[in-house]
C-alpha cells in the first residue's frame, strides 16, 4: 500500500529492441493500474548486465525503453517511472535478501537454467541471483501486483516465497506480491519457432516482430511466419504457429478466439497472415509517433528519469530502512 493505495510494480530489461512480446505480455497492461494503482515502473539496467552488454547500446536502450514507457501510455505524473542503477537501494536490499534465499531455490530457476545454456561461457553469480534483485525491486514498494508475461511468474513466485521467510522472522516486513498475467498476451511465440517464446535477443530478426518495426516490415515478417500444413484458422493442439497469430489477433483486436475463427472461416492463411500485420501495425502506429516525438528531446527524458528516480527512492528508502534496524544494523543520523 502507498497512502491507502494499492501497488502496481513491473520492470523491462533493456537487453534489445523491444517485442510485439514485451508490449502484449506486459507494457501495454501497464497503464491499466494507472488510475487505481500507485505504479512503479522501471527500466531494469542492473538485470541486463548480467549478460554482456555493448554499452553505448546499453545507454540507448535505457531511454528507448523509458520513451516507450511514456508512449505506450504512461503518464509520468500518474506512474513513477524510473531506471533501476539510479535507486541504491534496489542493489542494497539485494545483497540482504540474498541471506534469506537458498541456493536450492535460485538452482530451479529455468530461466537461469536456459541462460547460462545459452552464455556457457559467462555463468556469473549475478545471472544465479538474478531473481533475488528482482524480488528486491518488487518488495522495496510493499508491491501488491506485478503484471508480467508467463516467463516470470516462476521470479514473482520465488519473490514470494523470499517475502513470506522473512515475515516469519520479522512480521509484517512486506506485502506479498501477486503476479498479473494477461491470458492472450501471456506469452507470445516466435514467428520462426512456434514452440519457442518470441524473445528481444533472439538472433533472427524475422522471427521477432519488434515494437519500433515499420508497417512494411511487420507484415513481411507475418507473412513469413511459420504454420502448418492444414488449411483452416482454427485454434487447436498441435496448430501452434496459427494459435500464436490467433493470440496476436485477439490480443490486437479484443476479439475472442471463436470471433476470429468466423471471421476467417473460408479464409486462406495468406489472408489471415495480412490481417494480423495489419492490426498490428496499425495498433503500433500510434505508439512509434508518439516515441518518436518523446525521444527527440533527450533532456526532457533526463528530467523525468530525475524526477522518478526521487519518487522510487523515497519510497525504497522507507522499506529498506524499516528492514536494516529489524535486522540490527545501527541506525545514525
Ligand atoms: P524482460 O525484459 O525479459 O521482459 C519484460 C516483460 O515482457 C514479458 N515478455 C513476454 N510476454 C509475453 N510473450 C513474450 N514472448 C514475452 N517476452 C517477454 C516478460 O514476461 C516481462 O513481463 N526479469 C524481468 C524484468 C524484471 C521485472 C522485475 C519484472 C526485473 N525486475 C520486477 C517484474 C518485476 C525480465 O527479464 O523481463
Amino acid at each position: 500500500m502507498f497512502n491507502g493505495q494499492k501497488v502496481s510494480f513491473s520492470g523491462i530489461q533493456p537487453s534489445g529492441n523491444l517485442t510485439i512480446g514485451n508490449y502484449l505480455g506486459a507494457l501495454k497492461n501497464f497503464s491499466s493500474y494507472s488510475e487505481q494503482y500507485k505504479c512503479f515502473y522501471c527500466v531494469v539496467d542492473s538485470h541486463a548486465i548480467t549478460v554482456r552488454q555493448v554499452p553505448a547500446e546499453l545507454r540507448r536502450r535505457t531511454y528507448e525503453t523509458l520513451a516507450l514507457y511514456m508512449a505506450a501510455g504512461l503518464d509520468p505524473e500518474k506512474n513513477t517511472l524510473y531506471v533501476q542503477s539510479h535507486v541504491h537501494e534496489h542493489a542494497e536490499l539485494a545483497w540482504i535478501l540474498n541471506c534469506f534465499t537458498m541456493f536450492g531455490e535460485l538452482s530451479r530457476m529455468t530461466q537461469f537454467k536456459d541462460k547460462s545454456a545459452k552464455h556457457a561461457d559467462n555463468i556469473n553469480a549475478g545471472l544465479f541471483t538474478y531473481p533475488v534483485l528482482m524480488a528486491s525491486d518488487i518488495l522495496l514498494y510493499q508491491t501488491d501486483v506485478v503484471p508480467v508475461g508467463v516467463d516470470q511468474k516462476q521470479h514473482v513466485e520465488l519473490c514470494r516465497d523470499i517475502a513470506e521467510r522473512v515475515n516469519q522472522i520479522y512480521p509484517d516486513m512486506f506485502t506479498i506480491p501477486e503476479p498479473i498475467i494477461s491470458t492472450t498476451g501471456r506469452k507470445i511465440m516466435s514467428l520462426a519457432d512456434p514452440m519457442k517464446k518470441m524473445s528481444k535477443s533472439d538472433e533472427n530478426t524475422n522471427a521477432v516482430v519488434y515494437i519500433l518495426d515499420d508497417k512494411d516490415t511487420i507484415i513481411r515478417k507475418f507473412k513469413r511466419a511459420v504454420t502448418d500444413s492444414d488449411m483452416e484458422i482454427r485454434y487447436a493442439e498441435g496448430k501452434d504457429g496459427i494459435n500464436n497469430l490467433i493470440n496476436i489477433y485477439a490480443c490486437f483486436t479484443g476479439k475472442s478466439n471463436e470471433e476470429i475463427e468466423r471471421e476467417f472461416a473460408g479464409k486462406g492463411y495468406g489472408d489471415f497472415k495480412m490481417a494480423v500485420g495489419e492490426v498490428c501495425a496499425d495498433a503500433l502506429a500510434p505508439v512509434q509517433a508518439r516515441f518518436n516525438e518523446i525521444l527527440d528531446d533527450k533532456t526532457a527524458l533526463e528530467v523525468q528519469m530525475k524526477k522518478g528516480a526521487e519518487e522510487a527512492s523515497y519510497v525504497a528508502r522507507r522499506t529498506l530502512s524499516k528492514l536494516q534496524k529489524k535486522l540490527g544494523f545501527v541506525q545514525v543520523r
